[in-house]
């Protein structure tokens, strides 16, 4: 990984250039000029997935100038240096590996030594039989009920995956009934509680370092519950208990016995670790078969990615077009819009992703960077948006590229629905690109007063006029199945890590994070204690002290 400064390079600076030549072109003059625009800058992934990115405010030679500026960052060698397994994450000295859990047919890969693909294949057969048992209602309670419950305790890539991918894949669910808890608020395992009944419920304690305050915390909270019953035994855990993580050792600690400890390994980030043991829920939810489909589907992504040339290559175009908004139109915010009611929680699980990745300030030379880095990623499900915050990205002051998606088949093709949410994203991106003049108003109002609909001129006609020209990237998807959406996941990891490789920072670790935790412990110790706070600023003794007196 050679680690280039974005702004020193030659096409960086040609797309400064460019940028001024270019930036007050409206969307609607660049269709204009290109009447193939839509065969332009359009790519299609095995007819499963269409990207349409010809809604945006570039050209040819926009395309061009930062395929080059990927070029000039070596981002060929770096992926290749991610898949070959090389210690990319270099500020936690080890390689970046995930995509290697969805290469499971791969013979051998060495990691200091160790034949990994060996241990990968272990814990997928462990996952099998384990979803074939409990599924199979095989697998009893510590009273001798079947499983129907199975709850995740787990936070951030532990909770927000496999939650996205439970949600997103509910049509091809089992009888068991999936729940998530993950927040420390004890609301959440209180609430999950009154659902469940402990003699038919398997927690999974979803941890890479079983040492995450939250996690650990609603764990224990649930073994107490068990354990308040008198005929639970301290061997009935491994009936109730499974543990995906890292760490052995705190694992055996906590009371689960080995043969239900399911291995991870540190070069699975947390975020990207849905395709490892910690997507244990996964397969619960939908079977192996599916959970298997899941993994292939974000290989064939992961190939299209390794062999496709730079300008056909889906995650490159899109990350390509975040960095030229984010840098040259200094746009902040990317939305997420999703046409599909099953994957209301992709956009929070793509901000996770997305934001712990490239949320960086220092560049891999050890230097404040002087340009964006990732982006703010925010997002709903369509249409409820369109009546909430479109409004502003229809006629306020900020630019917000948006990616739309959309399956093409419905799961649920009941009258004529699916037909009407199509008819929405078709319109919605059409009308922000290209919006409504006063011009075309005033002749629509003409009309009308000529048909007898309305009887006078509106005089009011500017506050009905939208821009448009807000960009927009269309992303078609044949249905949303395990294996496309396998696809569509690993299709934004390699947009996140392409970022990352062009804005020359670290994206696999999140040390950001680790402030906040640090500050909590110290502040935990110091509320558990009943005499004043004076050791912070006043703000945070003052709010510390007010706590402690009207608890
Ligand atoms: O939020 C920071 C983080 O480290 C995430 O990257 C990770 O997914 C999450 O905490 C949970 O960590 P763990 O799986 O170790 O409990």
């Amino acid at each position: 990984m050679k680690n280039i400064n974005p702004t020193k390079t030659k096409y960086w600076n040609k797309l400064k250039k460019h940028f001024i030549q270019i930036k007050d072109i409206h969307i609607k003059d660049f269709f204009k000029k290109d009447l193939d625009r839509f065969k332009n800058f359009s790519l299609n992934f095995k007819n499963l997935i269409l990207l349409d990115y010809s809604k945006n405010r570039i050209n040819k030679k926009t395309i061009s100038y930062l395929i080059n500026l990927a070029k000039e960052c070596h981002l060929k060698s770096s992926i290749q240096s991610m898949f070959n397994g090389e210690n990319i994450n270099v500020t936690e000295n080890q390689p970046v590996l995930h995509t290697l859990l969805r290469n499971f047919y791969k013979k051998n890969f060495f990691i200091n030594g160790e034949n990994i693909t060996l241990k990968i294949r272990s814990v997928l057969n462990k996952i099998k039989s384990i979803s074939n048992k409990i599924i199979n209602k095989k697998w009893k309670g510590y009273t001798g009920k079947y499983i129907k419950d199975i709850v995740n305790i787990g936070i951030g890539g532990s909770d927000l995956g496999p939650l996205m991918v439970t949600e997103s894949l509910k049509p091809y669910k089992n009888h068991l009934n999936i729940h998530f808890i993950s927040n420390i608020d004890g609301t959440q395992v209180s609430e999950i509680l009154k659902k469940i009944n402990l003699e038919s419920t398997i927690f999974l304690v979803a941890s890479k370092t079983f040492t995450t305050q939250e996690t650990i915390t609603n764990a224990k909270t649930v073994r107490d519950y068990f354990f308040k019953n008198k005929k639970f035994l301290k061997s009935d855990i491994s009936k109730h208990f499974i543990a995906l993580s890292t760490n052995e050792i705190e694992v055996k600690k906590f009371g689960i016995p080995k043969k239900n400890f399911l291995p991870l390994w540190n070069w699975v980030g947390g975020r990207y670790s849905l395709w490892s043991a910690i997507g244990l829920s996964i397969s619960l939810s939908i079977g192996y078969k599916n959970f298997l489909l899941l993994l292939k589907g974000a290989r064939a992504m992961d190939k299209h990615f390794i062999n496709s040339p730079l300008k056909k290559n889906i995650p490159v175009i899109l990350s390509l077009l975040s960095i030229w908004y984010s840098n040259f139109f200094n746009s902040e915010t990317e939305t997420i819009l999703v046409y599909d009611q099953y994957m209301h929680k992709f956009s929070d699980y793509l901000q996770q992703l997305n934001m712990e990745s490239n949320g960086k300030q220092i560049d891999r030379n050890k230097n404040f960077v002087t340009y964006q880095t990732g982006p703010i990623i925010w997002g709903e499900i369509g249409t409820n948006s369109q009546h909430s915050f479109y409004q502003l990205m229809h006629q306020g002051t900020k630019l917000i590229p948006s990616d739309f998606i959309i399956p093409i088949k419905t799961h649920n093709n009941i009258n004529n629905h699916h037909i009407k949410l199509m008819s929405h994203f078709f319109a919605q991106t059409q009308a922000l690109a290209f919006g409504k003049s006063l011009k075309d108003l005033k002749i629509d109002n003409l009309k009308k007063i000529n048909q007898k609909i309305e009887n006078k001129i509106n005089d009011n006609l500017i506050y009905k006029v939208c821009l448009g020209n807000q960009p927009t990237n269309s992303i078609l998807i044949n249905k949303i199945t395990p294996y496309t959406l396998g696809s569509l996941i690993a299709l934004y990891e390699h947009k996140i890590f392409t970022q990352g490789i062009i804005l020359n920072i670290f994206s696999f670790d999140q040390w950001g994070v680790e402030l906040g935790k640090n500050v909590a412990k110290n502040i935990l110790s110091i509320i558990k204690k009943n005499n004043k706070c004076t050791i912070y600023d006043s703000s945070t003794n003052g709010l510390i002290n007010f706590y402690k007196k009207n608890k």
